[in-house]
């Protein structure tokens, strides 16, 4: 017989140990990572190119702290340096820095895709994002069952991509205005929680692609085939419509905001001058911990 205080403590362990997995960095000091990530970036070679991304601490970074990792993929003709700087028609980190006060916090990583874009040739970018998280996770402590990936547009198509490679080794994804064909999607079998929003009048990536990508983890996911999706918002009212699936497996929702609006990854409601897209984004992210 177990005394009753271990009885209790080994009760408890299982359920600690699924909810926390914490990557080799954590307990060691970071040796390639310093607040200078986020100007200064980090490369890789990956397939014989080179690569690189940059890294966002938090503030205080505490090296026994299990963070989130939050990957934010820049748009075609985009740079890592834009989203960071919030320039270029971004706000920086795709506006969720100051939306996360919660004791997890999280670490934000921005890769540079080839020409600009997630092409993902062969696979190769899922092949630099898989290293680039090897890498930040083998340097800095993160909790590995909260990962994360958003993006607008190219970077949307890629976070897509991501959890059809990537499957349970990712959380989320928070897709914006994205595409199921440009950055392709290698497996795409698994549940990944989604979340996908999209511009009703987008001429650039139309909304079909966006429901196909929101489709195939409606499936994954086992969501309920019954959930109506809510009627597109009027066009020149500048609204939105959220649908949450129901149904789906325990863990792994999904949600879809329709607006009125264009291929932009910072909607806003009529005579509202910041962005609501932040606001669903970590909505939706904060919910796992
Ligand atoms: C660092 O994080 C650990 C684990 O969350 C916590 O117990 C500790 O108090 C933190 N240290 C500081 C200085 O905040
Ligand atoms: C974080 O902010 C949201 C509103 O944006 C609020 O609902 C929530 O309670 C806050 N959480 C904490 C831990 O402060």
């Amino acid at each position: 017989m177990l005394p009753p205080s271990l009885a209790l403590l080994l009760a408890y362990l299982p359920a600690l140990a699924l909810s926390l997995k914490l990557s080799p960095g954590c307990g060691t000091t970071p040796k390639l990572i310093t607040t200078a990530s986020t100007t200064t970036p980090l490369a890789l070679t990956v397939n014989g190119k080179s690569r690189n991304f940059f890294v966002r601490l938090p503030e205080n970074y505490n090296s026994t702290h299990p963070y989130r990792f939050i990957f934010t993929l820049h748009a075609l003709g985009g740079t890592a340096t834009g989203v960071i700087t919030g320039t270029g028609g971004y706000v920086p980190y795709y506006g969720l820095p100051p939306l996360i006060n919660d004791t997890v916090g999280a670490i934000f990583v921005a890769p540079n895709g080839l020409n600009n874009g997630w092409g993902n040739q062969g696979g190769e970018d899922v092949t630099f994002l898989k290293q680039v998280i090897t890498t930040v996770e083998a340097d800095l402590c993160v909790d590995q069952n909260l990962r994360f990936s958003t993006g607008f547009s190219y970077g949307a198509a890629m976070s897509y991509s991501l959890a059809c490679s990537l499957g349970k080794e990712i959380r989320a994804v928070a897709v914006l205005s994205g595409n199921p064909q440009i950055s392709g999607c290698e497996g795409g079998t698994e549940a990944v929680a989604y979340y996908g929003q999209h511009g009703t009048s987008d001429n650039v990536l139309p909304i079909s692609g966006g429901r196909q990508m929101r489709d195939r983890f409606l499936k994954n996911n086992g969501c309920a085939t019954t959930t109506t999706e809510a009627a597109e918002p009027a066009k020149g009212g500048g609204g939105r419509a959220k649908t949450v699936y129901t149904g789906c497996t325990a863990g792994k929702p999904v949600v879809w905001v329709t607006f009125d609006g264009p291929h932009t990854p910072t909607p806003k409601g009529q005579g509202e001058s910041e962005t609501w897209s932040p606001k669903e984004t970590w909505e939706f992210f904060s919910q796992f911990k």
